[in-house]
């Protein structure tokens, strides 16, 4: 079974435009998302330009800040600083990845640097810490997508063992807490895990978000779980891509029409396996959207 994300996504989008109508009548404005956009990462742009695009289908404004890859920090942190300030301005988010020459340490300060009461990512500090307390209003949007998958496709998360491969800040870490959240018993697994297919392969609800492609093959899998793929990969290689889906896979057609195509973390043999399982594209990455318009309602409102 397919869980249809692109559907549940669509739900969401059209739960959230009359309350930002609303707003719109309230306030004499459209709730207003900011997006910084630093660099020209291919794929950032291309999720720029859908969270764009949905943003303004929901009746947001949505303003795109596009800086130089060679701005340093402080020019950065300058224009996050503006919105912070900016009263008609009520979400921020700060595309990821930055740049190399921002560093690691560059990206926390910027992050750390946004309003967050307009974290519309829930990424600062001060809502990761009312997530892990299990108050949070600005939720990640991924694995807050994840959640409103499963309960609206009927799969209980209480009491089910979750396994969430990958640790990152903005998927497996924030997903973990959420299932824990739910009563889940949740396991978190990385690149140092030992049994990672025999830890995995004990999962009712499987989450992998590790960016490699077709990674999760079915031995990692137990009959009948739930399968998440959060994967979001560019495969260039034909060959890959034949070793993916085999030499006679309709989805051939489209990497030969485009010379790449976008697969998720897990092995397309897994739906021969799972008992329910997100598609790639069309699972996971329209609920991440749709869940940043939802953030974006609610930062408006609460502030
Ligand atoms: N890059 C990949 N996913 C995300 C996300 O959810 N938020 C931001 N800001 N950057 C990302």
């Amino acid at each position: 079974m397919l869980l249809d994300g692109a559907r549940i996504a669509r739900t969401i989008r059209e739960e959230v435009a009359p309350r930002v109508a609303a707003f719109d009548t309230a306030h004499g404005r459209p709730p207003t998302l900011h997006i910084v956009l630093v660099g020209d990462d291919p794929a950032s742009q291309i999720y720029v330009r859908n969270k764009e695009r949905a943003g303004a289908e929901a009746g947001l404004t949505v303003a795109v800040h596009r800086l130089a890859s060679s701005v340093t920090v402080e020019d950065v942190l300058a224009t996050v600083k503006s919105l912070n300030d900016d009263p008609a301005c009520d979400g921020i988010l700060v595309q990821a990845p930055l740049p190399k020459g921002i560093g690691k340490h560059g990206t926390e300060l910027v992050f750390d640097a946004i309003d967050p009461r307009k974290d519309v990512d829930g990424f600062h500090p001060h809502n990761v810490g009312l997530l892990v307390q299990g108050r949070a209003v600005l939720k990640p949007c991924t694995p807050s997508g994840v959640v409103e998958l499963l309960d609206r496709t009927g799969h209980a998360i209480a009491g089910k063992h979750a396994v969430v491969i990958g640790r990152s800040e903005i998927v497996g870490k924030p997903m973990a807490l959420l299932l824990l959240q739910r009563d889940a018993t949740v396991t978190i697994c990385h690149s140092k895990t030992p049994d990672l297919v025999a830890t995995c392969a004990r999962a009712d609800i499987l989450v992998a978000a590790i960016g490699r492609p077709g990674f999760v093959t079915r031995e990692f899998v137990k009959a009948g779980a739930v399968v998440i793929d959060v994967g979001i990969n560019r495969v260039d290689s034909r060959e890959q891509a034949v070793q993916l889906f085999g030499a006679n896979h309709p989805r051939l057609a489209g990497f030969d029409q485009r010379g790449s195509m976008i697969v998720g973390d897990v092995h397309p043999a897994v739906a021969e396996v799972a008992g329910a399982m997100t598609p790639v594209p069309g699972g996971v990455g329209p609920l991440t959207i749709a869940m940043l318009l939802k953030n974006t309602i609610e930062a408006a409102v609460d502030r």
